[in-house]
C-alpha cells in the first residue's frame, strides 16, 4: 500500500490525538536512515524523538533482542526476576553522578519514569508539593502532563491537574525572564526559587524540585553553568529532593551519559528512558538508595517494567556508547550542527539563536531579530520542505519554533553533511518565500 493509502486507514481507524510529523508509513530503517513504503529513503534527524541515539537497526540491538525474545519475553519482575534488569540496574548506578550508594528502578517510558520519581521523592520527604519550571515537559499521564508547561496540545482540555505543583521560569538566556543578560545577571532566575517558598509554597512543603538539564521539548534551552549548582544547593539546604528529568537529554546526546554532569551536580534521582534501550520500551529512576529503598515493599512497580527484551537492548546500548565512542561522537555531531547553523546566522536574519550542548543543538527562527518575535509559520514550512527534500526533522519550544535534531549519533559524516546542507537549503527557500530573506 501507499503512503496515501495507508494514512486513509490510519484515519479511519486511528484518532486524530496521536499527531503525525510527516505522512509516511515507514517500511525499514537502518542506521540514520528510514525507507517507507514506497521506496523511497529519508535522513532520519528526528531518530523517533531522541530515540535511536545508537541508529536503527545496529546489529548488537538486534543480536541481543532477538536471543532475549528467543529465551522468554516476560516472566514479570514481581514474579520471576532475571539477570538483566539486575545488571542494567547495577551499569545505570554506576554510569550516575554522586559519589553515593545507588539503586535504579526500571519502568516503560519516560512519563512513568517520573511519576514514579515524584512518588519516591513525596515518600521519602513525607511533603506533598512539586515545584518545575516554565518551558519544561514531562509527559503526558495526569501527574506528568501536570508538570508539563505547554498549554497547547498537552494540556488543554485535559485539567484538572494534579495539585501542589508550582512553576517558576526558566534558565531562557535568549528570552531571560528578568530581562537580564548572562554573566551580568548573576544568574538572579536560580534565586527565584528560593523567592517561591515565601511567595508560593513554604520550603518545608517541597518534596521535589524537577528540572530538564537541557530543555527537550522546550527547545534545547541550556542554563548556564552556575545555575544547577545553585538550584542544587538551595534544595539541599531545604532538604528538597532535586530530580534531573534526563529523559530526553540523557544517553549520550550531550556527550555525557548524563547531561547533568556538564554542570558538575549530582541529582538526588535521575529519570532516564528515550535513547537508553533503542526504541524498546524502558525507563528508568535512578538514585540516592536511601530515597530509593524508602517506599515500602510493593509501592513501587508494573506489569511490564524492566521488561528483559527492552533490559537486553538496553544492555546493547551501553556497550555500543562505550566501543562505537558515541559520547565523543556526539560532540563532533554537535560541531558539525552548529557550524552549519551559524552560517546560517550569519547569512539569515531569522536565525535568533543558535545554541546547545553535545549534538543537542538547535536553531531558533524569529521574523525579527530586534523583538524575537518567533517564527512558527516559518519553522513549519521549514520542516515541510526539508521533509519534500529527504530529511525528517521536528520542531519544538514554546512558541514551535525551534528546529531539534535528534539524528543518530551513529550517522555517518556523509549522510549528516548532507541532510545538513537540505536543511540549510530548506531554510533559505522558504524565508525567501516568506519575504524574510
Ligand atoms: C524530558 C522528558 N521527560 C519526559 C518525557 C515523557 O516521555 P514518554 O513520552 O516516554 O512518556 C519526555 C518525552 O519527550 C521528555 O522529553
Amino acid at each position: 500500500m501507499t503512503n496515501q493509502e495507508l494514512k486513509q486507514a490510519r484515519d479511519k481507524n486511528v484518532p486524530r490525538g496521536p499527531f503525525n510529523v510527516t505522512g509516511l508509513f515507514a517500511a525499514k530503517a537502518l542506521n540514520a536512515t528510514i525507507t517507507d513504503v514506497e521506496g523511497r529513503d529519508y535522513i532520519d534527524f528526528a531518530g523517533g524523538i531522541g530515540v535511536m541515539a545508537v541508529g536503527h537497526c545496529h546489529p548488537k540491538v538486534v543480536a541481543a533482542t532477538q536471543d532475549q525474545s528467543a529465551l522468554f519475553s516476560h516472566t514479570c519482575f514481581h514474579v520471576v526476576m532475571y539477570e538483566a534488569y539486575v545488571e542494567l540496574a547495577r551499569k545505570m548506578n554506576e554510569a550516575a553522578p554522586g559519589d553515593f550508594d545507588k539503586k535504579t528502578i526500571l519502568l516503560n517510558s519516560g512519563a512513568e519514569a517520573v511519576e514514579n520519581a515524584v512518588k519516591i521523592a513525596r515518600y521519602a520527604t513525607g511533603r506533598d508539593a512539586v515545584i518545575a519550571f516554565e518551558d519544561a515537559f514531562h509527559g503526558r499521564t495526569l501527574m506528568t502532563m501536570s508538570l508539563t508547561s505547554k498549554t497547547m496540545p498537552y494540556k488543554k482540555g485535559f485539567g484538572p491537574f494534579a495539585p501542589e505543583i508550582y512553576r517558576l521560569p526558566y534558565a531562557y538566556c535568549y528570552r531571560c525572564p528578568l530581562a537580564l543578560e548572562y554573566p551580568g545577571c548573576g544568574v538572579a532566575c536560580a534565586d527565584l526559587l528560593t523567592d517561591a517558598f515565601k511567595n508560593y509554597v513554604g520550603a518545608d512543603e517541597v518534596a521535589a524540585v524537577i528540572a530538564e538539564p537541557v530543555l527537550g521539548e522546550g527547545g534545547f534551552v541550556v542554563p548556564p553553568k552556575e545555575y544547577f549548582p545553585k538550584v542544587k544547593k538551595i534544595c539541599e539546604d531545604n532538604g528538597i529532593v532535586f530530580i534531573a528529568d534526563e529523559v530526553q537529554s540523557g544517553f549520550g546526546r550531550t556527550g555525557k551519559i548524563f547531561s547533568i554532569d556538564h554542570w558538575g551536580v549530582a541529582p538526588d534521582l535521575i529519570t532516564s528512558a528515550k535513547s537508553l534501550a533503542a526504541g524498546y520500551p524502558l525507563s528508568a529512576v535512578t538514585g540516592r538508595a536511601e530515597l530509593m529503598d524508602a517506599p515500602h515493599v510493593g509501592g513501587l512497580g508494573g506489569t511490564y517494567g524492566g521488561n528483559p527484551v527492552s533490559c537486553r537492548a538496553a544492555l546493547a546500548v551501553f556497550d555500543i556508547i562505550e566501543h562505537d565512542g558515541l559520547l565523543a561522537r556526539a560532540d563532533v555531531i554537535g560541531a558539525s550542527i552548529r557550524a552549519s547553523f551559524d552560517s546560517l546566522a550569519g547569512e539569515l536574519e531569522v536565525v535568533g539563536d543558535v545554541r546547545g550542548l553535545g549534538a543537542m543543538v538547535a536553531l531558533e527562527l524569529v521574523t525579527d531579530r530586534g523583538t524575537k518575535a518567533p517564527a512558527a509559520d516559518l519553522t513549519k514550512a521549514l520542516v515541510t520542505r526539508a521533509l519534500e527534500k529527504g530529511v525528517i526533522m521536528i520542531s519544538a519550544g514554546t512558541y514551535g519554533n525551534v528546529i531539534r535534531p535528534l539524528m543518530p549519533l551513529t550517522i555517518d559524516d556523509a549522510t549528516l553533511d548532507r541532510g545538513l546542507a537540505i536543511v540549510a537549503e530548506s531554510l533559505r527557500e522558504v524565508a525567501a518565500e516568506a519575504g524574510l530573506a
